[in-house]
């Protein structure tokens, strides 16, 4: 049996027009209420009360198990898919020996759902030494920026807290472990083997580049707050910390090879462009590097 033409083309139409209302409704409602929950760092805003008894209980965990057995629950905690919110794994973003660029950067929204700025996942490597935590250091220390974590992000983070802290202190006691327990890689910097090119860089770093002032010591941060004058990306509005004003807490150098796309916002994609912003439109700019001396900056970076 056929049908008329004219019969076949309403039909057709009013299909379409089903599909195209299917797309527009899936459109509109993904977004907000999805990326709402995307930041896995949002403040759960624990009572004081309630975060006290809970960092007071990660430490008696952290001391009930061997460091060994923590590191390696908490191992498999950071990789576990299944306890987050959208099945995000905290390893899914902070990734190590290999580059988190296509994670790109993770969404910030007001509580309407409105986007205001994307930030990207820091290097947690050295991260116990790297007080304070988060892109505006609102985070004194890396347990409470755990303990807020699990109870923000995992499903049944929230419900944990209230109902059974002691689960969601065995948690956070075996990440701060395993978090704690993660090195930078053994490279030429620690071997002593740079090439000449990243030796000629190093000096740079120390002297004409004046990157020491805030990237020194071991773990090549001064644990401080900075504007630095890092540009906005796609609309974005970060406010950064509020003193000193549009401040950035400086990260650890170590891995950085690995940590690609750079500053909270991922703004530069590779090292020669950090080095270039520094040269020339950075709050200690003018540099005067040349072309030359950008070379070396970046190999003596590359092995770190
Ligand atoms: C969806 C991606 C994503 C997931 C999943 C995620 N993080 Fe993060 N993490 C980020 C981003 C982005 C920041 C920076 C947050 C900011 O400054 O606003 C961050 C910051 C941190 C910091 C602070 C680092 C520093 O030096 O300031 C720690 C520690 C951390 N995350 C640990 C974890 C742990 C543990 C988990 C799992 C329980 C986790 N993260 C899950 C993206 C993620
Ligand atoms: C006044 C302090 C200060 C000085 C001087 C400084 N930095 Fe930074 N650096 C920071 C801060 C703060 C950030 C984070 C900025 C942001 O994300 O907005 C940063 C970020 C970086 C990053 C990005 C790391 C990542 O994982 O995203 C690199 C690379 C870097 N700096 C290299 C250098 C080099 C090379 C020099 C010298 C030419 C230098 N810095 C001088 C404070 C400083």
């Amino acid at each position: 049996m056929t049908l008329p033409r004219s019969r076949m083309r309403v039909m057709l139409m009013l299909v379409a027009l089903a599909a195209a209302t299917l797309v527009v409704i899936k459109l509109a409602t993904t977004d907000d209420s999805a990326i709402a929950k995307r930041d896995p760092h949002a403040d759960p805003h624990l009572p004081a009360a309630q975060e006290h008894r809970l960092l007071a209980a990660t430490d008696a965990a952290s001391t009930a198990t061997s460091k060994a057995e923590l590191v390696s629950k908490g191992r498999s905690l950071f990789n576990d898919s299944s306890l987050a919110r959208r099945g995000e794994a905290c390893g899914g973003c902070h990734t190590f020996g290999t580059t988190n660029a296509n994670q790109g950067t993770i969404p910030h929204s007001d509580s309407s759902g409105k986007v205001l700025f994307g930030r990207d996942p820091p290097n947690l490597v050295g991260a116990a030494k790297t007080a304070p935590y988060g892109w505006t250091g609102n985070t004194a220390t890396l347990k409470q920026m755990v303990v807020n974590t699990i109870v923000g992000h995992f499903k049944a983070g929230a419900a944990n807290a209230k109902d059974h802290p002691d689960v969601v202190a065995d948690q956070a006691a075996a990440l701060l472990a395993y978090v704690s327990s993660i090195r930078p890689p053994t490279t030429s910097f620690d071997q002593g083997t740079m090439s000449p090119a990243a030796i000629r860089g190093e000096v740079l770093f120390q002297g004409k580049g004046a990157c020491i002032g805030c990237h020194g010591g071991p773990q090549f941060t001064d644990n401080g707050m900075h504007n630095t004058f890092v540009p906005n990306r796609d609309g974005w509005d970060d406010p950064g910390a509020t003193a000193p004003a549009h401040a950035f807490n400086t990260p650890t150098l170590r891995d950085v090879p690995k940590s690609a796309p750079y500053m909270h916002n991922g703004v530069f994609k590779d090292l020669r462009e950090v080095v270039e912003f520094y040269n020339a439109r950075s709050s200690i700019s003018p540099l005067n590097l040349t072309p030359q001396e950008v070379d070396d900056l970046v190999a003596y970076m590359e092995a770190l």
